[in-house]
């Protein structure tokens, strides 16, 4: 499969971490049950269709939630039939299809079922702003200031053609910012997801027609739920490499 698209990334010197920047290679996942063709589940929204209001309309997020991200969670499930135990989590799906030309219809599903759980999660109402602790200090070192890295993350979005997504992850020990066609994901290139903005035009057609940089600027601006990203790279980093960043 095509690798991400790299947009920018910076050593982050604090951290120690001295390893190359390596061609990323990736791979993602999601939770799941195991058994019979349930290893996709609806994740329940974490706030009501029509919190993210006016940013993203009820209209929007009833279509989003209850159609798209539905269909792809039933669709993985359908298709995964058959596929062994090793399938048995949303994750070790995406890794197992992931650049296999014969598998892409299971790819493209399942990642699509990871990716929108992920993205509403990064979503809440009276969000946005400017994220603090590490994630902040890490987004300075590794962009030169939150102002440059959304600067970045909207250029991302224009310059992504077609669907699509932006995300901004952790690749050892360093942030960056990439994007990737249709239903690409870091899971399939070993890169940590920390944000992310979906940039099908389902996503924001409804609300903002053809401006879908506007609908980023949005998201960033009111909606980024950054300490649920906080929370994930205070996972994603181990506590000696945290205990060098305080330093
Ligand atoms: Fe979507």
């Amino acid at each position: 499969m095509a690798p991400f698209t790299v947009i920018g990334k910076r050593l982050i010197s604090r951290l120690s971490l001295l390893a190359a920047c390596a061609a990323a290679a990736l791979f993602l996942v999601q939770c799941g049950g195991g058994g019979d063709a349930t290893v996709f589940v609806k994740e329940p929204l974490p706030y009501s269709q029509d919190a993210l209001a006016p940013f993203i309309s009820a209209d929007t997020m009833g279509f989003h939630y209850d159609k798209h991200y539905a269909g792809y969670v039933n669709n993985a499930n359908r298709l995964i039939r058959g596929i062994g135990p090793a399938g048995n989590t949303p994750e070790a799906v995406i890794r197992m299809t992931a650049g296999d030309a014969s598998r892409a219809a299971i790819f493209n599903n399942a990642a699509q079922a990871w990716n929108h759980a992920y993205f509403f999660k990064c979503l809440k109402p009276d969000g946005g702003g400017a994220p603090e602790g590490l994630l902040a200090e890490m987004i300075d070192a590794s962009f030169g200031s939150f102002t440059d890295f959304k600067a970045l993350f909207l250029t991302a979005a224009k310059d992504q053609f077609g669907s699509g997504w932006v995300w901004l992850v952790l690749d050892e020990g360093r942030l960056a910012v990439v994007a990737g066609a249709n239903a690409d994901t870091p899971l399939a290139h070993d890169l940590t997801p920390l944000f992310t903005v979906d940039v099908w035009e389902h996503a924001y057609y409804l609300d903002y027609q053809n401006r879908r940089v506007d609908f980023v600027k949005t998201v960033l601006d009111n909606l980024a739920n950054w300490d649920f990203v906080a929370a994930q790279l205070e996972k994603a980093i181990p506590a000696d490499e945290k205990v060098a960043a305080d330093g």
